[in-house]
């Protein structure tokens, strides 16, 4: 036996589904796999699965209330956060889903959840109408953005007999991700990458600016993949509402593309990689009113305006040997030929590409669909992906360029 998880201590989090069945199944691999696992269920769950299964697969009694009635004994979510190097919540109802999301802490998972200090994975298991409503989309992808990895689920028949999307992933894709998880390389320990992401506001007037839609979700996904991966990094991010999990990124937050330009001249030299992934305005007002501008009186308006600095490319020129730099291209026509020019004049190392003619793919989505060009000639292009796995893609084509 492989005991790919020796060692790990995983908290397996069971909430009340008809797919709680299978957490037993998914309990056995993990202990296979040589995990400790330390069960705790939702109240729900227990309808479905009874704790004296689960404590005898995983030699370890179940816990699910905050106190032992009979004795008292108060159980720790905390000790239990601090202990797991990761948590899986398989399968998590639209409830349990919705109290991680807005923090309703009204069971030991869910206080489990908040206190847990290492990752977190959902599988989610419901209806296909459940799955596919607003409050659920919403609450999956709130906790997309805390950093919460989503196995999706899968498309068959449900327990209800309606056939659509929202069984849950089969125990055995669980333990590859798990797997894959805790496989992954801490490949960028030592390094510091700088990222600039998000759109930049360029003032008219204290109240007014020009902007455009970026919202700083792939230029986030690719700070925490290299957080992840052990790096050290500084995010430069234009106006965004997305907060990073990891501590490992610093935010200097900025508005516009001259205070853009001066955070990364200012730390230009100390990243080994930088990733220019912001949607920087081309251009500016040339003067910024210090009053809001009033309309009394006014039938016409000019505004004049004048060029920003080009970031990557100021980068690029001045870059030091050693350092890495990626560019980003979002492109109507002529695609790839356009982002190869971009990549020479800029003096980039690689630019990932994306159209927005590809769906799904480009500002504000959660997916996207990038082909990754370098300077060595070579190319490549990547299925439809959560933002996330972009990420992993995109860092793991830096990483590999950088071994040559
Ligand atoms: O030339 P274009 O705007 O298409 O280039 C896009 C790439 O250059 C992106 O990586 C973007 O972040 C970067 N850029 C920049 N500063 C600008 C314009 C673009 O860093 N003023």
């Amino acid at each position: 036996m492989s005991q790919l998880l020796k060692g790990k201590h995983i908290v397996l989090g069971i909430t009340g589904g008809i797919a709680a069945y299978k957490s037993a199944m998914l309990l056995r691999l993990f202990v296979k796999e040589g995990a400790e696992v330390q069960v705790v269920m939702t109240p729900a769950a227990k309808e479905f699965i009874t704790p004296v299964t689960l404590s005898a697969l995983s030699g370890k009694p179940v816990v699910s209330e905050f106190f032992t009635a009979n004795t008292g004994e108060w159980h720790s979510h905390v000790d239990l956060g601090l202990w797991a190097d990761l948590m899986v919540i398989a399968p998590a109802t639209a409830s349990t889903l919705g109290k991680m999301a807005n923090g309703i802490a009204d069971n030991m998972l869910v206080t489990t959840y908040l206190s847990a200090k290492e990752h977190v994975m959902v599988a989610p298991a419901m209806d296909l109408d459940m799955y596919a409503s607003p409050s659920t989309k919403r609450n999956l992808s709130t906790l997309a953005a805390d950093g919460v990895e989503i196995i999706e689920a899968k498309s068959g028949e449900l327990a209800s007999h309606l056939v659509g999307k929202g069984r849950m992933a089969e125990p055995e894709e669980i333990l590859q991700r798990v797997i894959a998880y805790f496989s992954k390389e801490r490949d960028m320990e030592g390094l510091t990458v700088g990222i600039t992401l998000g759109p930049t506001h360029e003032m008219i007037d204290p109240v007014r600016f020009i902007g455009n839609y970026s919202t700083g979700k792939m230029g986030f996904a690719i700070a925490e993949e290299c957080a992840s991966r052990g790096a050290k990094v500084i995010a430069v991010a234009g106006p965004t509402s997305i907060k990073p999990s990891n501590p490992a990124i610093t935010v200097e937050s900025v508005t516009g593309a001259t205070e853009m330009f001066e955070a990364v001249e200012s730390n230009l030299a100390g990243c080994d990689i930088w990733v220019f992934s912001a949607a920087v305005a081309d251009y500016r007002p040339e003067y910024v009113a210090d009053h809001k501008i009033k309309r009394e009186g006014v039938d016409e308006m000019t505004l004049r305006l004048v060029r920003n600095p080009d970031i990557a490319a100021y980068a690029g020129a001045h870059r030091d040997q050693g350092q890495t730099m990626i560019g980003f291209s979002l492109e109507t026509d002529n695609a790839l030929a356009n982002a190869r020019k971009k990549l020479e004049k800029k003096n980039l190392d690689m630019v990932v590409l994306n159209t927005l003619a590809d769906e799904g793919a480009g500002f504000g989505t959660d997916t996207n669909k990038v082909t990754i060009l370098n300077s060595r000639g070579e190319e490549k292009t990547f299925p439809l992906k959560s933002k996330r796995e972009v990420a992993t893609d995109i860092v793991d084509s830096i990483m590999r360029y950088r071994k040559g």
